[in-house]
């Protein structure tokens, strides 16, 4: 039965005779000269999918020969030198990969790289090449990514619940750790190393200390021994007030030497059990969390004292910049940037600090974080979030590559036209050695990992994006569709288009034109736009909103917060001027009036009814299209999204007649034509 815990390795037999004769043909065996452990890694996998791919015997050959797929580096096997171009393996770099067949009568297939984990990352292409059926006559491919920190941020706690986690409880289990290796491990290390992701850290970043304990390192140094034949090195949250916790000081002073002292120890214990341990993410003076301003030090005294830690060891610190709190600027939006612009330039080389996509928070559609491109100092990390907090948990579809690819092509202007955040993230603007991409992870112990099926892809997509973040949503969905459940077009066509929809549709019924955080407090799921009893102003969707009898939406011009001064001359000026501010983002920085008159012709309010409607309509569709390609593919995968879908709908509905019946008590305009009156 298909459960969905095979993601998108399934390795079912090619179909289409044809294909599978051209396969059958080019392949005879496979050619491993060496068994390190990566290369080990690369030999099963192999073994595990080309016998299942063929539907034949794949044997493990002595020696190359014609029909071998031979996976090693130019110097495991000094041959490739003469036949895979100089110049292919200096593009393919640390982590990159080529693959060539090569030509005459004894025709192979080499897959190469510089290192050992490129060589991996070469044979999970070539894998997927065959997945998605493409063909393998003459390849000559060459791939390196173009970030280097590629990474999950679990935000897993050690009692195994999960922040923000809607599929099941945490897959790591630390109370069997380190005797009991739970096989899913194993599966999670290949599944990440298959779509190029190369670090993982494991706990939230609302960090409990007990994790940097003796007891725990030893769990979590068995975890890293699992991932580190994949390529993935393991990273913590680490609690800034650790060293009171469990070191038994006074202090956590960044400026203090026993504080100094005591970091410099833990890490070099770290460094005992996990040799190639990756560093620490960190969240300070956060939503309540110890920090460096307990102390009156700044976030750079706290990260660079953390830095200085691991440096010895090339590690590296990723301090947050998700900060706000009541001392900051009225409008939230502005905080981040606030505290972290005037210390660019003071972090040691091994800081990357972490931007989260968007000013506010995880948000189904923000503009650009103002930090990208007002940094040019200081590395910048993108993180996304791959757990649906705001968008409906594991219940509601929307594929989020188009999100992560709005927020990669938007152009910060910083260095005139073109500076994209993309580039911003990936080190090229500025020319920094770190750069990296991260997903706050939606995996659990569901048996299909991620709640909801179509919630692989998200995951998916953020490592292909971290890879190469060229590749276009419509692609990466592509490549998805025909590894997760079939290469049949009448399936993959129809559920493309749907994947690359739900993103709007969902925008649409939730949050449309600008509108942001009027989700339920606290658990974020379900509309509340009336809601105004939070402990703090900026968690109450009423600040969002600003809905009153004169208009809606949060006024971030210069007559009102003036966070638009946060952006680059260029966008700003696009931005300010309700005429020419996107209308995706016109809510998000205008008080608009009910009856203004938006480019289709129709009012304020009218766009607000018809977007909602569109959004119950763009679900409906949904539920269309899967039933009509339902029986292209397995019962029980079909069944268990037609069930999704269906609670999706009604509660579109919900979010639709929810929001109109409350902001038509500010606007009292009758409903447009279409749109009905709730039930
Ligand atoms: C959001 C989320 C929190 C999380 C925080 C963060 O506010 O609701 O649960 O801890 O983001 O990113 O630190």
């Amino acid at each position: 039965a298909e459960d969905g815990y095979e993601l998108w390795l399934r390795y079912h037999r090619i179909t289409g005779k044809a294909l599978l004769q051209d396969y059958r043909d080019a392949i005879s065996g496979i050619y491993i000269p060496v068994s390190t452990p990566v290369s080990t890694a690369a030999r099963e996998e192999l073994q595990k999918a080309l016998p299942a791919l063929l539907d034949k015997a794949v044997p493990l050959q002595q020696q190359a020969q014609a029909g071998s797929v031979i996976a090693a580096t130019p110097a495991q096997w000094p041959a490739i030198n003469s036949l895979v171009p100089a110049a292919s393996l200096q593009q393919a770099g640390a982590e990159g990969f080529c693959i060539y067949t090569t030509t005459g009568a004894d025709k192979k297939i080499i897959i190469t790289g510089n290192t050992d984990a490129g060589v991996l990352y070469g044979v999970f292409h070539f894998l997927r090449l065959l997945q998605t059926q493409q063909p393998i006559q003459q390849l000559s491919i060459v791939s390196a990514p173009k970030v280097r920190y590629r990474l999950l941020n679990h935000w897993d706690n050690l009692t195994r619940t999960v922040e923000r986690g809607y599929a099941g409880m945490s897959i790591w289990d630390w109370h069997r750790l380190p005797g009991y290796i739970d096989r899913r491990y194993k599966d999670y290390a290949r599944a990440n190393a298959s779509i190029g992701i190369n670090g993982t850290v494991l706990n939230n970043v609302n960090a409990n200390a007990t994790i940097l304990s003796k007891p725990y390192l030893e769990k979590v140094a068995a975890l890293a021994g699992v991932f580190r034949p994949y390529g993935i090195r393991v990273y913590l949250s680490a609690r800034f007030s650790a060293p009171i916790e469990i070191g038994g000081l006074k202090t956590a002073d960044p400026l203090d030497p026993q504080v100094q002292q005591w970091w410099k120890e833990k890490v070099k214990e770290i460094y005992h059990y996990i040799p190639d341990f990756g560093g620490f993410l960190v969240k300070a003076n956060s939503e309540g969390q110890p920090g460096p301003q307990n102390y009156g030090r700044s976030h750079a005294d706290g990260a660079n004292m953390l830095a200085d830690a691991l440096a010895p060891y090339k590690g590296i610190v990723m301090w947050r910049a998700f900060v706000y709190d009541s001392k900051g600027d009225e409008d939230r939006f502005k905080q981040a940037y606030d505290e972290f612009k005037p210390l660019d330039g003071r972090f040691h080389d091994n800081v990357v600090v972490q931007v989260k996509n968007g000013p506010i928070d995880f948000q189904p559609r923000e503009p650009f974080h103002p930090l990208f491109g007002a940094m040019p100092h200081t590395p910048l990390m993108l993180e996304l979030q791959l757990t649906q907090e705001y968008l409906g948990f594991a219940t509601h579809l929307v594929y989020l590559s188009p999100l992560f690819k709005e927020v990669l092509e938007a152009d910060t202007h910083a260095k005139g036209p073109g500076s994209t955040v993309a580039k911003v993230i990936d080190g090229s603007l500025e020319g920094h050695a770190i750069s990296g991409m991260a997903g706050v992870s939606n995996i659990g112990s569901d048996r299909n990992w991620t709640g909801h099926l179509f919630g692989q892809a998200n995951w998916y997509a953020l490592g292909r994006l971290a890879w190469d973040h060229t590749l276009t949503s419509a692609q990466v969905a592509d490549e998805w569709l025909r590894q997760t459940f079939t290469n049949d077009a009448r399936f993959v066509t129809p559920v493309q288009q749907m994947m690359l929809a739900s993103r709007e549709t969902l925008v649409n019924y939730m949050t449309p034109l600008g509108l942001h955080h009027i989700m339920g407090y606290g658990h974020h799921y379900g509309p509340a736009p009336w809601y105004d009893k939070a402990p703090r102003a900026d968690w109450n969707p009423v600040y969002f909103h600003r809905a009153d009898s004169t208009g809606i939406g949060f006024d971030r011009t210069a007559s009102g917060s003036n966070a638009l001064a946060q952006y680059a001359p260029a966008v700003r000026k696009q931005w300010e001027n309700m005429r020419t501010c996107p209308e995706a983002y016109l809510l998000w920085f205008h008080h608009v009036p009910w009856q203004y008159r938006l480019p289709s012709g129709r009012t304020l309010w009218e766009e607000l009814c018809y977007k909602y409607q569109a959004g119950v309509q763009g679900v409906q569709q949904m539920a269309d299209t899967w039933q009509q390609v339902s029986p292209y593919i397995d019962e029980e995968r079909a069944e268990q999204v037609r069930m999704l879908l269906a609670i999706q709908l009604e509660e579109a509905a919900w979010w639709r007649d929810a929001c109109l019946a409350y902001f038509r008590t500010f606007a009292k305009l009758p409903l447009p034509q279409g749109v009905p009156a709730p039930a």
